[in-house]
């Protein structure tokens, strides 16, 4: 019987559903790390002066029973039926326990199923 290593994650389906949803059960960082605007915006018909801080409330976002299904259940499932193309990677806004754009976390790359799979080929190729 051979290892399991980090190159088989890919081929670990169950695993990646279980990462996520522990992610987006117990999130790590619910508020995200506070933001703040350079301009005045406008978001949702609310008025955002320059410079406020901004707190997104990722947790809820990945909790809404208006957006998921049972939400407080742990069911890592979700990720390979419902929600199957949901990724950490900003492609749901439901779903960012690393944040997303330009100040999202860089260790999603590492701590992400994909991102691992990427970081493992990289690095074989060196
Ligand atoms: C599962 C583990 C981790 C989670 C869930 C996580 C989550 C986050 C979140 C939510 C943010 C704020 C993103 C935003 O507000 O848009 C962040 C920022 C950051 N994280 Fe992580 N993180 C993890 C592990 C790590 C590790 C291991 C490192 C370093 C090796 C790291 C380095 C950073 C840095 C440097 C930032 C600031 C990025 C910036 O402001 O440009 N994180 N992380």
């Amino acid at each position: 019987m051979s290892a399991v290593c980090e190159p088989d994650i890919h081929r670990l389906p169950n695993l990646q559903a279980v990462v996520k949803e522990t992610l987006r059960l117990r999130m790590a960082i619910p508020l995200l790390v506070p933001h703040m605007n350079l301009h005045d915006a406008k978001l949702g018909g609310y008025d955002i002066p320059a410079e406020s801080k901004i707190l997104v409330n990722a947790w809820w976002l990945a909790n809404n029973p208006a957006h998921w299904k049972n939400p407080e259940d742990f069911r890592p499932e979700r990720f390979l039926e419902e929600d199957a193309k949901v990724e950490a990677s900003g492609n749901d806004f439901r779903y960012i326990p690393f944040g997303v754009g330009r100040r999202s976390c860089p260790d999603i790359i590492l701590a992400s199923p994909k991102g691992s799979n990427a970081f493992s080929i990289s690095m074989s190729t060196r």
